[in-house]
Protein backbone atom coordinates (compact mmCIF):
# COMPACT_ATOMS: atom_id res chain seq x y z
CA UNK A 1 0.00 0.00 0.00
CA UNK A 2 2.52 2.34 0.85
CA UNK A 3 5.48 0.81 -0.84
CA UNK A 4 8.08 3.92 -1.60
CA UNK A 5 6.81 6.24 0.83
CA UNK A 6 8.75 7.61 3.73
CA UNK A 7 6.69 8.29 7.64
CA UNK A 8 8.26 10.24 10.07
CA UNK A 9 7.17 9.16 13.67
CA UNK A 10 7.82 11.14 16.64
CA UNK A 11 7.75 9.18 20.00
CA UNK A 12 7.34 6.41 17.59
CA UNK A 13 9.25 3.32 19.34
CA UNK A 14 6.86 3.34 22.22
CA UNK A 15 3.47 2.88 23.17
CA UNK A 16 1.11 4.46 20.10
CA UNK A 17 3.41 5.87 18.07
CA UNK A 18 5.21 2.28 18.24
CA UNK A 19 2.06 0.67 17.24
CA UNK A 20 1.94 3.11 14.04
CA UNK A 21 5.79 2.51 13.18
CA UNK A 22 4.61 -1.31 13.09
CA UNK A 23 1.66 -0.72 11.12
CA UNK A 24 2.90 1.28 8.90
CA UNK A 25 6.14 -0.79 8.20
CA UNK A 26 3.88 -3.94 7.78
CA UNK A 27 1.91 -1.58 4.80
CA UNK A 28 4.80 -1.06 3.04
CA UNK A 29 6.43 2.06 4.25
CA UNK A 30 9.72 3.08 5.33
CA UNK A 31 9.57 4.83 8.91
CA UNK A 32 11.85 7.00 10.65
CA UNK A 33 10.78 6.83 14.55
CA UNK A 34 11.72 9.56 16.55
CA UNK A 35 12.76 8.82 20.25
CA UNK A 36 13.79 11.22 22.88
CA UNK A 37 15.50 9.18 26.02
CA UNK A 38 14.71 5.96 25.09
CA UNK A 39 17.65 4.82 23.41
CA UNK A 40 18.02 1.17 24.68
CA UNK A 41 14.18 0.62 24.19
CA UNK A 42 14.40 2.14 20.34
CA UNK A 43 17.30 -0.51 19.09
CA UNK A 44 15.19 -2.95 20.80
CA UNK A 45 12.14 -1.95 19.22
CA UNK A 46 13.68 -1.50 15.33
CA UNK A 47 15.54 -5.16 16.02
CA UNK A 48 11.87 -7.02 17.41
CA UNK A 49 10.54 -5.44 13.79
CA UNK A 50 12.81 -7.19 11.81
CA UNK A 51 13.51 -5.21 8.90
CA UNK A 52 17.69 -5.22 9.74
CA UNK A 53 16.93 -1.54 9.63
CA UNK A 54 16.16 -0.86 5.90
CA UNK A 55 12.94 0.41 6.15
CA UNK A 56 12.89 1.50 9.64
CA UNK A 57 15.77 4.18 11.09
CA UNK A 58 15.29 5.61 14.74
CA UNK A 59 16.41 9.00 15.49
CA UNK A 60 17.25 10.56 18.89
CA UNK A 61 15.66 14.53 19.42
CA UNK A 62 13.69 16.36 21.31
CA UNK A 63 10.85 18.03 19.97
CA UNK A 64 10.49 20.63 22.17
CA UNK A 65 14.23 21.57 20.93
CA UNK A 66 14.10 23.44 17.09
CA UNK A 67 17.74 22.54 16.21
CA UNK A 68 16.90 18.70 17.42
CA UNK A 69 13.52 18.97 15.11
CA UNK A 70 15.65 20.49 11.91
CA UNK A 71 18.46 17.48 12.58
CA UNK A 72 16.21 14.54 12.67
CA UNK A 73 14.05 15.56 9.61
CA UNK A 74 17.84 16.52 7.93
CA UNK A 75 19.03 12.76 9.22
CA UNK A 76 15.72 11.48 7.63
CA UNK A 77 16.45 13.29 4.22
CA UNK A 78 19.75 12.16 4.33
CA UNK A 79 18.29 8.46 4.71
CA UNK A 80 15.30 8.01 2.81
CA UNK A 81 15.30 11.50 -0.15
CA UNK A 82 12.13 12.24 0.94
CA UNK A 83 9.24 12.53 3.82
CA UNK A 84 5.67 11.48 3.01
CA UNK A 85 3.68 11.51 5.92
CA UNK A 86 4.73 13.14 9.50
CA UNK A 87 2.72 11.65 12.66
CA UNK A 88 3.54 14.03 15.49
CA UNK A 89 2.62 11.55 18.13
CA UNK A 90 5.52 12.72 20.94
CA UNK A 91 3.88 13.84 24.00
CA UNK A 92 4.07 14.17 27.42
CA UNK A 93 2.11 14.21 30.66
CA UNK A 94 3.50 15.96 34.31
CA UNK A 95 -0.59 15.69 36.16
CA UNK A 96 -1.56 18.01 38.75
CA UNK A 97 -4.18 20.39 39.74
CA UNK A 98 -3.72 23.58 38.79
CA UNK A 99 -3.01 25.22 42.14
CA UNK A 100 -0.27 22.85 42.43
CA UNK A 101 0.75 23.10 39.27
CA UNK A 102 3.88 25.23 38.78
CA UNK A 103 4.80 27.83 35.41
CA UNK A 104 7.48 25.10 34.90
CA UNK A 105 4.95 21.88 34.83
CA UNK A 106 2.78 24.16 32.31
CA UNK A 107 5.35 25.11 30.06
CA UNK A 108 7.09 21.35 30.25
CA UNK A 109 3.93 20.08 28.67
CA UNK A 110 2.84 22.59 26.06
CA UNK A 111 6.63 22.70 24.79
CA UNK A 112 6.16 19.12 23.69
CA UNK A 113 2.38 18.36 22.82
CA UNK A 114 2.11 21.40 21.17
CA UNK A 115 4.96 23.67 20.42
CA UNK A 116 6.93 19.58 19.24
CA UNK A 117 4.19 19.26 16.81
CA UNK A 118 4.54 23.04 14.86
CA UNK A 119 8.20 22.96 15.54
CA UNK A 120 8.27 19.13 13.32
CA UNK A 121 5.86 20.51 10.93
CA UNK A 122 7.93 23.51 10.80
CA UNK A 123 11.08 21.55 10.11
CA UNK A 124 9.70 19.65 6.83
CA UNK A 125 7.07 21.49 5.35
CA UNK A 126 8.84 23.66 2.62
CA UNK A 127 9.92 19.90 1.44
CA UNK A 128 6.50 18.69 1.30
CA UNK A 129 5.30 22.03 -0.29
CA UNK A 130 7.76 22.13 -2.60
CA UNK A 131 6.48 18.49 -3.88
CA UNK A 132 2.95 19.29 -3.95
CA UNK A 133 1.61 16.20 -1.46
CA UNK A 134 2.60 15.50 1.75
CA UNK A 135 -0.13 13.79 4.93
CA UNK A 136 0.40 15.27 8.53
CA UNK A 137 -1.34 13.70 11.45
CA UNK A 138 -1.35 14.95 15.10
CA UNK A 139 -2.24 12.62 17.55
CA UNK A 140 -4.22 14.85 20.08
CA UNK A 141 -6.27 13.42 22.75
CA UNK A 142 -10.23 12.80 24.33
CA UNK A 143 -8.67 15.05 27.37
CA UNK A 144 -8.52 17.99 24.66
CA UNK A 145 -11.97 17.82 24.19
CA UNK A 146 -13.59 16.73 27.74
CA UNK A 147 -10.74 18.41 29.97
CA UNK A 148 -9.54 16.31 33.49
CA UNK A 149 -9.16 16.96 36.82
CA UNK A 150 -5.20 17.29 37.14
CA UNK A 151 -4.37 17.61 33.37
CA UNK A 152 -5.05 21.46 32.52
CA UNK A 153 -1.73 21.50 31.41
CA UNK A 154 -2.21 18.13 29.13
CA UNK A 155 -5.35 19.60 28.27
CA UNK A 156 -4.63 22.56 26.75
CA UNK A 157 -1.47 21.51 24.49
CA UNK A 158 -4.31 18.76 23.45
CA UNK A 159 -6.70 21.12 22.47
CA UNK A 160 -4.18 23.42 21.07
CA UNK A 161 -3.85 20.39 18.44
CA UNK A 162 -7.33 20.88 17.06
CA UNK A 163 -6.81 24.54 16.19
CA UNK A 164 -3.49 23.91 15.20
CA UNK A 165 -4.57 21.29 12.63
CA UNK A 166 -7.68 23.46 11.51
CA UNK A 167 -5.29 26.53 10.45
CA UNK A 168 -2.53 24.56 9.04
CA UNK A 169 -5.40 22.11 6.66
CA UNK A 170 -6.95 25.39 5.67
CA UNK A 171 -3.45 26.98 4.64
CA UNK A 172 -2.58 23.85 2.93
CA UNK A 173 -5.61 22.83 1.39
CA UNK A 174 -4.97 23.85 -2.09
CA UNK A 175 -1.45 22.35 -1.78
CA UNK A 176 -2.19 18.36 -1.90
CA UNK A 177 -1.29 18.58 1.94
CA UNK A 178 -3.91 17.55 4.49
CA UNK A 179 -3.78 17.76 8.01
CA UNK A 180 -5.87 16.07 10.58
CA UNK A 181 -6.45 15.10 14.26
CA UNK A 182 -6.64 11.88 15.87
CA UNK A 183 -7.80 11.98 19.30
CA UNK A 184 -7.63 8.72 21.47
CA UNK A 185 -9.22 8.05 24.73
CA UNK A 186 -7.72 5.67 27.06
CA UNK A 187 -5.09 3.39 25.28
CA UNK A 188 -3.18 0.60 27.03
CA UNK A 189 0.34 2.18 27.13
CA UNK A 190 2.75 3.18 29.63
CA UNK A 191 1.37 6.93 30.16
CA UNK A 192 -1.67 4.94 31.28
CA UNK A 193 0.11 2.51 33.08
CA UNK A 194 1.52 5.50 35.47
CA UNK A 195 -2.47 6.17 36.34
CA UNK A 196 -2.68 4.78 39.60
CA UNK A 197 -4.97 1.56 39.89
CA UNK A 198 -8.14 2.88 41.88
CA UNK A 199 -8.24 6.07 39.14
CA UNK A 200 -8.08 3.98 36.24
CA UNK A 201 -10.72 1.28 37.48
CA UNK A 202 -12.88 4.31 37.55
CA UNK A 203 -12.00 5.85 34.41
CA UNK A 204 -12.76 2.05 32.70
CA UNK A 205 -15.93 2.49 34.14
CA UNK A 206 -17.12 5.48 32.77
CA UNK A 207 -15.90 4.09 28.96
CA UNK A 208 -19.47 3.22 27.21
CA UNK A 209 -17.25 -0.50 26.02
CA UNK A 210 -15.86 -0.84 29.46
CA UNK A 211 -12.09 -1.59 28.03
CA UNK A 212 -9.01 0.60 27.26
CA UNK A 213 -7.94 0.95 23.91
CA UNK A 214 -5.24 -1.04 22.16
CA UNK A 215 -2.53 0.98 20.19
CA UNK A 216 -2.91 -0.86 17.07
CA UNK A 217 -6.76 0.74 17.42
CA UNK A 218 -5.32 3.85 17.08
CA UNK A 219 -2.65 3.15 14.31
CA UNK A 220 -5.11 1.82 11.94
CA UNK A 221 -6.92 5.17 11.83
CA UNK A 222 -3.55 6.85 11.52
CA UNK A 223 -2.70 4.59 8.30
CA UNK A 224 -6.31 5.43 6.52
CA UNK A 225 -5.85 9.07 7.22
CA UNK A 226 -2.35 8.85 5.06
CA UNK A 227 -3.85 6.68 2.18
CA UNK A 228 -4.06 8.55 -1.23
CA UNK A 229 -7.73 7.26 -1.32
CA UNK A 230 -8.07 9.83 2.20
CA UNK A 231 -6.90 13.01 0.36
CA UNK A 232 -10.25 14.60 1.23
CA UNK A 233 -10.02 14.14 4.33
CA UNK A 234 -9.20 17.46 6.02
CA UNK A 235 -9.12 19.58 9.54
CA UNK A 236 -10.66 16.67 10.87
CA UNK A 237 -10.64 15.09 14.54
CA UNK A 238 -11.33 11.04 14.65
CA UNK A 239 -12.37 10.53 17.91
CA UNK A 240 -11.22 6.37 18.88
CA UNK A 241 -12.46 6.53 22.70
CA UNK A 242 -14.80 3.14 22.73
CA UNK A 243 -17.61 5.85 23.31
CA UNK A 244 -16.18 8.03 26.13
CA UNK A 245 -17.16 11.36 24.67
CA UNK A 246 -19.40 11.64 21.43
N1 LIG B 1 -2.03 6.39 26.13
C1 LIG B 1 -3.18 7.04 26.07
O1 LIG B 1 -4.18 6.68 26.68
C2 LIG B 1 -3.30 8.27 25.21
C3 LIG B 1 -4.57 8.80 25.02
C4 LIG B 1 -4.73 9.91 24.22
C5 LIG B 1 -3.64 10.48 23.61
N2 LIG B 1 -2.41 9.95 23.81
C6 LIG B 1 -1.29 10.61 23.13
O2 LIG B 1 -0.67 9.68 22.28
C7 LIG B 1 0.72 9.97 22.19
C8 LIG B 1 1.52 8.74 22.56
O3 LIG B 1 1.16 8.35 23.86
P1 LIG B 1 1.67 6.99 24.53
O4 LIG B 1 0.67 6.62 25.53
O5 LIG B 1 2.08 6.03 23.49
O6 LIG B 1 2.95 7.57 25.32
P2 LIG B 1 4.29 6.85 25.80
O7 LIG B 1 4.16 5.39 25.80
O8 LIG B 1 4.65 7.56 27.06
O9 LIG B 1 5.33 7.29 24.65
C9 LIG B 1 5.62 8.64 24.44
C10 LIG B 1 6.64 8.75 23.33
O10 LIG B 1 6.96 10.15 23.16
C11 LIG B 1 8.37 10.31 23.19
N3 LIG B 1 8.72 11.61 23.77
C12 LIG B 1 8.44 12.07 25.01
N4 LIG B 1 8.95 13.30 25.17
C13 LIG B 1 9.58 13.63 24.00
C14 LIG B 1 10.30 14.75 23.54
N5 LIG B 1 10.52 15.82 24.32
N6 LIG B 1 10.81 14.73 22.30
C15 LIG B 1 10.62 13.66 21.48
N7 LIG B 1 9.95 12.56 21.86
C16 LIG B 1 9.43 12.54 23.11
C17 LIG B 1 8.88 9.17 24.05
O11 LIG B 1 10.25 8.95 23.75
P3 LIG B 1 11.15 7.90 24.62
O12 LIG B 1 10.80 6.55 24.06
O13 LIG B 1 12.54 8.31 24.36
O14 LIG B 1 10.72 8.06 26.05
C18 LIG B 1 7.95 8.05 23.64
O15 LIG B 1 8.43 7.44 22.45
C19 LIG B 1 0.96 11.16 23.11
O16 LIG B 1 0.91 12.36 22.38
C20 LIG B 1 -0.22 11.08 24.06
O17 LIG B 1 -0.52 12.34 24.62
C21 LIG B 1 -2.21 8.86 24.58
Amino acid sequence: MFEGRVALVTGGTRGIGAAITECLVESGASVAAGYSRGKENAEQFVKRLGTNGSRVTVHQGRVDDVDDCNRVVKEVMDRFGRIDYLVNNAGITVDKTVRKMTVDDWRQVLDVNLSGAFQMTKALLEHMIERGSGRIVNISSVIGETGNVGQANYAASKAGLFGFTKSLALEMAQRGITVNCVAPGFIETEMVAAIPEPVLAKVVEKIPQRRLGRPEEVARVVRFLLEDESSYITGAVYSINGGLDM
